[in-house]
């Protein structure tokens, strides 16, 4: 896992859609007869069973966690990948019709596999042909830090990344959208309704539909940016820093990018950041240089979505609130247990809160982690204790809890619900059950319906 945070692409990006295709023989036979029927033109080309030969590269073509990718992992009958909304409509109608499960991938990062694997049998709509982007210098988005995450599921679940402390989150910059029901109709802001259009800024993916297009807001950013990167051992007084970087992150301006360092020479005068680490460039750059590609890297980098790192990791999330900092001795616990560890990465990620994320109330969008929220911790490792008590649903964690997928029931699913959710989740079960009572759109930890008790 070089990337470990999100894409943050300056630009609006819309997934244009608008086709057909078709199919072959089984349990999927029917299903694959059925998509014909519904839609012979051109459907054919985006249709992939396992006999064909290009079958497992494009399955494993998205797949960006090693753990999922084996042998062992439950297939997918039938891979579509759409070129238009008729396709996706003619998947939607013909696995309703056969019993068959769906699975929506975008950029395939899902952090337990759900958007490609399934133990019902079940059907990878793969959204890889659908995607467009326009580069800026000064208009940007405030997603994550990864250029190769999904604007299907990342937008879906909130979307954190390196302004939010300025902008907040990439669900709070989401003007329309263009999504398709478990009815197949196309609907939009308006003819969904603000229940439903809350519920999809930060709900989770493949919960109340297939998003085929985002409106989004972009936010301005200065012509020019600086990043920095220090390194410090645990000799060179690392523990007291990082718990002097608690206190320190609250006093720290909105604005990260200008006045640097005047500015951390006031909030946090221990670091000892000079000039000499700072280095400038556009913000368009930095996002390349967050993904940790040499310097000078050409920006078409950000466009290539060849799988980068084939590690398999498990992670979790945890916060720490304004009033609770992690003590030193803490600290140092924590460093004895990553060095216990067995396992060839173990990483911990702080992101800081505050700013902006202050000031959005926590139910303005599902996402409830606003106000009082001093950093998220983001623990990346095989191996790590089970102490859940609010996460993120973008770093989903199966241990928190699954609903079981033939007969999902809502007190199973308030338990990992409301740690992703806190008290949004029982509002997203009313917006569920008005707009999917049947459950079709569902995976291991999608919001149930009512109707589900
Ligand atoms: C290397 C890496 C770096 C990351 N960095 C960050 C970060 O900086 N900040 C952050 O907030 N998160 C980050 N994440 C987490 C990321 O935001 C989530 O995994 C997100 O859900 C990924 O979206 P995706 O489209 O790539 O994934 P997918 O696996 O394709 O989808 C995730 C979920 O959304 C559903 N879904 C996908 N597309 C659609 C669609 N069009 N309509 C409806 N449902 C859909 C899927 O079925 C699945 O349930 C990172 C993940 C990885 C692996
Ligand atoms: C595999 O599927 C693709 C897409 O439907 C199709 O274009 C191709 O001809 C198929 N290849 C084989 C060997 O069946
Ligand atoms: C998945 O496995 C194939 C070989 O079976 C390998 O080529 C590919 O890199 C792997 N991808 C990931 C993400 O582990
Ligand atoms: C570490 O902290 C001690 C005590 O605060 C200080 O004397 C020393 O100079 C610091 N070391 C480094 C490398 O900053
Ligand atoms: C920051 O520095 C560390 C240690 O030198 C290095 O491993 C890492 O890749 C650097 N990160 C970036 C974004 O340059
Ligand atoms: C990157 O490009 C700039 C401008 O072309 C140049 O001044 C700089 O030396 C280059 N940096 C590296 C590390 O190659
Ligand atoms: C579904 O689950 C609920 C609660 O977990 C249980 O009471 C009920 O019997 C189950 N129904 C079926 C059909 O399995």
């Amino acid at each position: 896992m070089n990337c470990l945070s999100s894409s943050k692409f300056p630009f609006l990006f819309l997934f244009l859609f608008s086709f057909s295709w078709v199919a072959s023989a089984d349990p999927h036979e029917d299903f694959l007869q059925c998509l014909h029927y519904q839609n012979s033109n051109a459907i054919s080309k985006v249709i992939y069973t396992p006999i064909n030969s290009s079958y497992s590269s494009v399955l494993q073509f998205s797949i960006r966690n090693g753990r999922f990718n084996t042998s062992a992992t439950p297939k997918p009958l039938v891979i579509v990948t759409p070129l238009n909304v008729a396709h996706i409509q003619a998947a939607i109608a013909c696995s309703q019709k056969h019993g068959l499960q769906i699975r929506v991938r975008s950029g395939g990062h899902d952090y337990e596999g759900l958007s490609y694997v399934s133990v019902l049998p079940f059907v990878i709509i793969d959204l890889i042909n659908m995607r467009t982007v326009t580069k800026s210098r000064t208009l940007a988005f405030p997603a994550g830090v990864c250029p190769t995450v999904g604007s299907g599921g990342h937008i879906s679940g909130g979307g954190h990344g390196m302004m939010m402390r300025k902008y907040g989150l990439a669900a709070d910059h989401i003007i329309d959208v263009k999504l398709i029901d478990a009815k197949g109709r196309i609907l939009d802001r308006a003819s969904m309704g603000e229940d439903l259009f809350w519920a999809i800024r930060g709900g989770g993916g493949n919960t109340f539909g297939v998003v085929v297009a985002w409106k989004l807001e972009l936010v301005t950013v200065p012509p020019t940016v600086t990043v920095f990167n220090v390194t410090r051992t645990l000799e060179q007084n690392a523990t007291k820093l990082v718990h002097q970087w608690q206190s320190a992150i609250g006093k720290f301006d909105e604005d990260l990018f200008d006045r640097l360092l005047s500015m951390m020479q006031q909030s946090f005068p221990q670091l000892g950041l000079v000039k000499e680490d700072c280095i400038e460039m556009s913000w368009i750059e930095s996002t390349v240089y967050f993904a940790q590609f040499p310097r000078n890297t050409s920006l078409d980098v950000l466009l290539d979505r060849s799988p980068g790192s084939t590690v398999s990791f498990k992670a979790k999330t945890d916060y720490v609130n304004v009033k609770e900092p992690i003590p030193e001795i803490a600290l140092e616990g924590i460093w004895e247990r990553l060095n216990q560890l067995d396992a060839q990465v173990a990483q911990l990620q702080f992101t800081a809160y505050g700013g902006k994320m202050d000031e959005i109330s926590e139910t303005s969008t599902p996402f409830p982690h606003r106000a009082g929220n001093l950093f998220q911790i983001h623990y990346m490792t095989p191996y790590v204790t089970k102490n859940p008590r609010q996460a993120y649903i973008n770093y989903r964690d199966l241990d928190l809890g699954m609903n079981n997928l033939g007969n999902t029931s809502y007190k199973q699913a308030r338990i990992w619900g409301t740690k992703y959710f806190k008290n949004n989740f029982d509002r997203l079960v009313h917006v569920k059950t008005k707009v999917d009572p049947d459950n079709f759109f569902r995976n291991e930890q999608s919001i149930p319906p009512l109707s589900s008790w």
